[in-house]
């Protein structure tokens, strides 16, 4: 039946990154990610009236190559899935209307993605998930621990206050001179600098709830940086280790005390965040400890990318949750 194995082509535009991808029975058949970063880097950070004018040219080749590298036609695509929402407005809207125009020439379905379940659904690639599980998102735009108790069924037990764990790293970075996005320049760099260099502050980590707060990090990396009369290579390796430190100990720490109280049977990693080396150990680290089963997305699924939107319709779809509706892009939908 159709349904059961479906063959979606996937498209992503939120941000910075043009995407396609085409998913088959679950599994990944292709993701072209075109990104824009070298072209906002010399901005310092993501233009969106730049971001939306670039997703035009790139969003049809990045789906010709999708189909091409599956070894696919678009007459063997059941559904066509996107992001709606959260991200750039006007980012959106390219992708969106890619997926309406390719819709109503086909007569495809077209399932609507929320981006943050998709980065959760980017572990489901070649993990197997049991429930309930725990997810520690990280992201440039979120930072949450999402209670997984099946599919479609999640819930936000903590997140940001402020800033997201991806902002801290870009705006350190930043202020630094270390140039965008952040959150590589810091973690390549942080490899060869002391973490304990700088005592930064975990904030919150000894709060009674699992909310971060991120945005007063930049104001302490920026007085410490006022301290020193040049930053030298050293110094800048010191920052970027302890401020990484900083980051990580307070996101495992709260991680660390949801386990306690929800007992999850598997605990979940997911965004651009996860990307980082250290992140990645520690968390690894954690679930040994706790002696739960952990799952983290490849490098390439982390950032993003239309193949986790892929995943996310797919698992929509196989629960019987993917139901045709009407939908206009939203950027501050919420999980
Ligand atoms: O998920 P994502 O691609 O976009 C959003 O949905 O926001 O996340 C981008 C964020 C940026 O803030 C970037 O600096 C961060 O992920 N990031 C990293 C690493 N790679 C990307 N942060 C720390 N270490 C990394 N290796
Ligand atoms: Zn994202």
């Amino acid at each position: 039946m159709k349904s059961l194995h479906p063959t979606i082509l996937a498209i992503e535009s939120s941000c910075d990154e043009t995407s396609a991808a085409v998913i088959s029975g679950g599994r990944i058949e292709s993701n072209i990610v075109a990104s824009q970063a070298d072209l906002h880097a010399k901005f310092g950070g993501v233009v969106p009236e730049v971001a939306a004018r670039e997703h035009i040219p790139a969003m049809i080749p990045a789906i010709k190559l999708a189909l091409k590298d599956a070894g696919r036609k678009l007459s063997d695509v059941t559904h066509i899935a996107v992001t709606y929402g959260p991200g750039l407005a006007t980012s959106l809207m390219v992708g969106v209307d890619t997926a309406r125009a390719l819709s109503s020439a086909t007569n495809l379905p077209l399932i609507p993605v929320n981006h943050l379940e998709a980065h959760i659904y980017a572990g489901f690639a070649e993990n197997k998930i049991r429930f309930p599980a725990l997810v520690l998102v990280v992201s440039g735009g979120h930072t949450m621990i999402v209670l997984m108790s099946g599919h479609g069924r999640l819930k936000i037990v903590g997140q940001t206050l402020d800033d997201a764990a991806g902002e801290a790293f870009d705006k350190t970075a930043k202020l630094l001179g270390l140039g965008y996005p952040g959150g590589p320049k810091i973690s390549a760099l942080a490899e060869q600098g002391r973490k304990d260099a700088f005592a930064f502050p975990r904030p919150l980590l000894k709060a009674a709830n699992y909310d971060f707060s991120f945005s007063g990090l930049k104001t302490a990396v920026l007085y410490e940086a006022q301290k020193h009369r040049r930053l030298t290579p050293t110094l800048k390796a010191d920052f970027a280790a302890s401020l990484q430190a900083a980051i990580i100990e307070t996101l495992i720490g709260k991680l660390s005390k949801a386990i306690d109280e929800f007992r999850p049977k598997t605990v979940l990693l997911g965004g651009g965040v996860a990307a980082n080396r250290m992140l990645r150990l520690e968390f690894l680290k954690l679930a040994q400890a706790k002696k739960i089963a952990a799952a983290i997305p490849k490098i390439e699924h982390c950032t993003d990318n239309a193949a986790m939107i892929g995943l996310a319709a797919y698992y929509r779809l196989k629960s019987g949750k993917a139901e045709a509706k009407a939908f206009r892009s939203e950027p501050s939908l919420s999980l």
